[in-house]
């Protein structure tokens, strides 16, 4: 059983390939990648892969039994395309199954609504294609939170537009595990399960971070307009406007969802205090 996980240089693409080295060995995975020396370190067969390009994808599905489709970074209309021309190829090169990263979240009600729907298009494509196949809709990561700790701590606070909305963070380890199972077994063929954690305000993430990093940080909402100025301001246009769509889908309970993490994994999703604890000392 050969299985190919899409996007392998990236970090969800990474996090999936490592778990199924551990639960099937590293000569039954490759990696297809659109920047294949990103993605040597994995120690798995690596192969060409750019979402742009159908013919790649042509050859990068040969031989392989089951593929995972990582949801692409373009602006939402050209991701639809270049979806389908990975379900084109795994189509016409006979994969058996189609695995799908889609995401959590509201179809028009925020300025993150456009990328949501493309999301559910590529759903009802990977439906749609005859293959077998199973999808993920993931949560809010909770890594960028980390990651972005320095600048919270100069602020002395997290400041968005979230409210006393709740978000189901998850992570990308967390994700890699149930990915890795639902390739794995047949029993989630045809389930669209929502690969989401135990749901949290931003205040309570706040009082977590300040828990495990010893910080003093404390939560201050902002309008919608203000938030997505202050972060176009800051990230541009098109990123800014994701951001802000992203905290105002958590603002009107867009990310507040029923987990079927536990059904795809086989185990409970991790506490955000557990994920927020691992990711620190890592
Ligand atoms: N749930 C969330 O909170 C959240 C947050 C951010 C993103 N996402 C979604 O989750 C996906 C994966 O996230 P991540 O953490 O792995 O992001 P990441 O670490 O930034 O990696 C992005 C990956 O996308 C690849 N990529 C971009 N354009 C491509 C193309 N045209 N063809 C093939 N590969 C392409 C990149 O390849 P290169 O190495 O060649 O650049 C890289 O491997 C993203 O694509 C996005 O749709 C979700």
């Amino acid at each position: 059983m050969k299985i190919a996980v899409t996007s392998a240089s990236g970090q969800l693409g990474a996090s999936i390939v490592k778990q199924l080295i551990k639960e099937i060995g590293k000569e039954n995975v490759i990696g297809i990648a659109r920047t294949p020396e990103k993605a040597s370190h994995l120690g798995v067969e690596i192969r060409k892969g750019d979402y742009n390009d159908r013919q790649q994808f042509e050859q990068a599905l040969k031989g392989v039994d089951a593929v995972l489709l990582v949801s692409g970074m373009d602006e939402p209309q050209k991701r639809i395309e270049q979806h389908r021309n990975v379900i084109a190829a795994a189509q016409t090169n006979g994969v058996r199954k189609i695995v799908y990263t889609s995401i959590v979240g509201d179809e028009t009600k925020s300025a993150f609504a456009p990328i949501v729907k493309t999301n559910r298009q590529t759903e009802e494509d990977v439906r749609e294609s005859g293959l077998q196949w199973a999808i993920g809709r993931n949560g809010i990561y909770i890594e960028p939170d980390l990651e972005y700790l320095d600048q919270y701590i100069k602020a002395g606070e997290i400041r968005n537009c979230a409210g006393e909305g709740k978000c189901s963070y998850t992570s990308r380890g967390e994700l890699g595990y149930a990915y890795a199972k639902m390739l794995l077994s047949d029993r989630h063929n045809g389930q669209t399960y929502n690969l989401v954690g135990q749901p949290i305000t931003q205040g309570e993430l706040a009082a977590l971070i300040n828990q495990v990093y010893k910080t003093d940080l404390v939560y201050h909402s902002v309008s919608v307009e203000d938030y997505e100025t202050e972060r176009k301001d800051e990230l541009g246009e098109f990123m800014g406007t994701i951001i802000a769509g992203i905290y105002e889908g958590i603002a009107i309970g867009s990310n507040d969802v029923f987990s079927d993490y536990e059904k795809a994994a086989g185990r409970v999703h991790k506490a955000p205090l557990e994920m927020i604890q691992e990711i620190k000392n890592a």
